[in-house]
């Protein structure tokens, strides 16, 4: 597959999705250095702009490895960074890849992740020939639960006391969307 498959630039109505620059790092770190964006995540909110950097470079080196897709989302209105959203464990013999996503707080309920979420669906499917794509959230995270949902994808299921972070416990919930799911919304 062309290395360029992994470096795109999407278009939509009020969105622009491309790779990060190392000079995006002061803005991703305002965004993910937010505790109530990091709540559900994995990892402490981030405390540096090294953090950032360092994501900034890990993502390019496993896109130039063809391991997965992470893109900036800017607002087209005002050019300001809105957050990110990826496509990671790409396991390409099974054409599936997991789903990811995180904005900034003050872009929060306007729909962005609908959107960018919807381009970057119909690019995995089209473009790196996804069969199924998948996500795994907190079961406490209802944004992110309804995001999906509106993004046409399936509950299917619960993985119990997946993740032990600072000694808290949690469960996953699993979603998943086919490309066979929603033949109107592609193409
Ligand atoms: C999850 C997230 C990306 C959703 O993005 P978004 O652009 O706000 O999503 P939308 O605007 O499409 O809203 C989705 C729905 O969730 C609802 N919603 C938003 N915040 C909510 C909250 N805190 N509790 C319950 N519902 C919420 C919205 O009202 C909307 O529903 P509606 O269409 O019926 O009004 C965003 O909230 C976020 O970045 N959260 C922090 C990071 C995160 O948790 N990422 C997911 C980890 S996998």
């Amino acid at each position: 597959m062309s290395q360029d498959v992994f470096f795109p630039r999407v278009e939509t109505e009020r969105l622009i999705l491309k790779p990060l620059l190392p000079s995006d790092a002061p803005g991703l770190l305002a965004i993910f250095s937010d505790a109530e964006v990091m709540r559900y995540w994995n990892t402490a909110p981030w405390a540096d702009v090294q953090e950032a950097i360092a994501f900034i470079e890990k993502s390019n080196e496993s896109m130039r490895g063809q391991q997965s897709l992470v893109l900036g989302i800017w607002l087209r209105s005002t050019d300001e960074l809105a957050g990110k959203c990826m496509l990671f464990s790409y396991d390409k013999a099974s054409r599936r890849a997991e789903i990811g996503f995180g904005l900034a707080r003050s872009c929060w309920g306007r729909g962005y992740i609908s959107e960018a979420g919807e381009a970057l669906i119909q690019y995995g499917f089209d473009s790196l020939g996804l069969r199924r794509i998948e996500a795994e959230i907190d079961p406490a995270n209802q944004a992110s639960a309804k995001a999906l949902g509106k993004l046409g994808f399936s509950h299917e299921g619960l993985l119990r006391q997946r993740w032990e972070v600072n000694g808290v416990v949690s469960d996953s919930a699993i979603y998943g969307r086919l490309l066979s799911d929603h033949p109107a919304r592609h193409g």
